[in-house]
C-alpha cells in the first residue's frame, strides 16, 4: 500500500506554509496585523439582539443581505460582490476558478505570502518578479509573464508602501489573464483602485473585516468584480460560507464606521511614535500605509524574533523573503501596548549591543 505521503497532492511537495503564532492571552502577538485596538463593538452589540434560537436554520447561501450592504457601500451591484470566511478563502477560491495545471501565476516580491500558497495548492506555476530596492514594480517583467493571474497587494504586504497606481493599472489593463487586487490595508490609507479594478475588464478587488473593521476571530472578506467573474467565483464557492452570526457583524459594522475609523487614527499617532522610537533603537524603519511597520533589524532577525519570543512577545520575521534580509514586521497597537513591547525590545537591544 502507498504511504500516505505517496497519496499526498503532488502540488503540494514544495509547498511551505507560513506558521502563525498560537493564539494566546499570554503572548503579545503583534505579528499578524490584526486589530490590536480591539473588537469592533459591533459584535456585541449584534450578540445582544442576534436570534441565537434560529442557529438551526442555514444562512442566506450567498449571504445576500450582506452582499446588499456591501454593494450599496461601493456603489455596485450585489451581483458583482461575493463573500467569503475571510479573504483568505476568496484568494484560495479564485484560484481554484481560473488556474488549470501548469498555468503561470505571477507575483511581486516581496509581497503576502498566501497568494503563492493557494496558486500552488491548485496547480499553478509560480512566478515571482523579485520588485526594485525602493518596493515599486517591475511592471514590464511582470506583464512579459503573460500570467493566467497575476495578485498585487495595495499598499502591500510586508512592504507597507503603496505601490505606484500607474502600474497597477498597467497590470489590470494590460494582463490577458485575471488580476487580484488585494486592498485589505486600504482602510489605512487614502489609497482606493476600486474603480480601476472594475474598469478593467478583468480584475477581481479583494478585501477584509479582519484589519482595520476588527473581527478577524469571526472571519469575514469580499471580492468585488464584474458579475461574469463574480458568477464563476460563485460555481466553487461552498454555499453558506459565511455563518449568520458573522454576517450579522459585518453588516452591522460597515453601519457603524465611525469606531473602525477612529482606531484607524489612533493607529496613525502610535505608528509614528513607535517608528521614532525604533529608529532610536537602532532599526531602520520605513514609512507605512498600514497598520504594521517594517524595519531592518539592526541584529539577525530569526534572533530578534526567537529573543522576543522567549520573553513572550510575536512579532513577523521577513528575512526569508527576497530584498528583506534581517528585517521584521510589527503591527501597531493601543499605547500601552506598545509601550510594553518597547520596554521589554528596548533592554533586549541594550544586551545585544554590549
Ligand atoms: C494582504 C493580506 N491579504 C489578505 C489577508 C487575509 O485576511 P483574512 O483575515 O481576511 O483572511 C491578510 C492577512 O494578514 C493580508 O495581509
Amino acid at each position: 500500500m502507498p504511504s500516505i505521503g505517496e497519496l499526498r497532492r503532488r502540488a503540494l511537495e514544495s509547498l511551505s506554509r507560513p506558521s502563525y503564532s498560537l493564539a494566546s492571552d499570554k503572548m503579545l502577538l503583534l505579528n499578524d496585523n490584526s486589530n490590536l485596538f480591539g473588537a469592533n463593538p459591533a459584535a456585541m452589540e449584534v450578540a445582544e439582539s442576534f436570534d441565537f434560537s434560529r442557529l438551526w436554520a442555514y444562512p442566506s447561501e450567498n449571504s445576500d443581505i450582506l452582499r446588499q450592504r456591501l454593494a450599496l457601500e461601493f456603489d455596485a451591484s450585489p451581483t458583482e460582490v461575493i463573500v467569503g470566511n475571510g479573504s483568505d478563502e476568496l484568494l484560495d477560491i479564485v484560484c481554484k476558478s481560473f488556474i488549470n495545471p501548469g498555468d503561470v501565476f505571477c507575483q511581486p516580491a516581496p509581497t503576502f505570502s498566501m497568494y503563492k500558497f493557494y496558486a500552488q495548492v491548485n496547480f499553478a506555476s509560480v512566478n515571482e518578479k523579485v520588485s526594485n530596492d525602493d518596493f515599486s514594480l517591475r511592471t514590464d517583467d511582470i506583464l512579459k509573464e503573460r500570467a493566467k493571474l497575476v495578485a498585487l497587494c495595495q499598499p502591500n504586504n510586508p512592504t507597507a508602501n503603496l505601490l505606484e497606481p500607474r502600474d497597477v493599472r498597467r497590470i489590470l489593463s494590460e494582463s490577458e489573464g485575471i488580476t487580484i487586487l488585494d486592498e485589505a490595508y486600504t482602510d489605512f490609507c487614502d489609497s482606493d483602485m476600486l474603480a480601476d479594478v472594475m474598469a478593467a475588464e478583468r480584475g477581481i478587488d479583494i478585501r477584509t473585516f479582519s484589519k482595520a473593521y476588527g473581527i478577524a476571530g469571526l472571519r469575514a472578506g469580499f471580492a468585488i468584480s464584474r458579475e461574469e467573474i463574480i458568477d464563476e467565483l460563485r460555481q466553487v464557492r461552498t454555499p453558506f460560507g459565511l455563518n449568520s452570526f458573522t454576517e450579522a457583524v459585518a453588516v452591522a459594522a460597515l453601519d457603524r464606521k465611525e469606531w473602525a475609523r477612529e482606531k484607524v487614527q489612533e493607529m496613525k499617532v502610535e505608528r509614528e511614535r513607535l517608528s521614532k522610537r525604533l529608529q532610536s533603537l537602532g532599526f531602520q524603519v520605513y514609512p507605512s500605509e498600514c497598520n504594521f511597520l517594517l524595519c531592518s533589524s539592526p541584529m539577525r532577525s530569526d534572533e530578534l524574533v526567537g529573543a522576543l519570543r522567549e520573553r513572550r512577545v510575536s512579532i513577523r520575521d521577513c528575512g526569508a523573503y527576497p530584498l528583506l534580509e534581517n528585517h521584521v514586521r510589527v503591527t501597531i497597537g493601543p499605547r500601552a501596548l506598545m509601550d510594553r513591547f518597547l520596554e521589554i525590545l528596548g533592554p533586549l537591544m541594550a544586551e545585544v549591543s554590549k
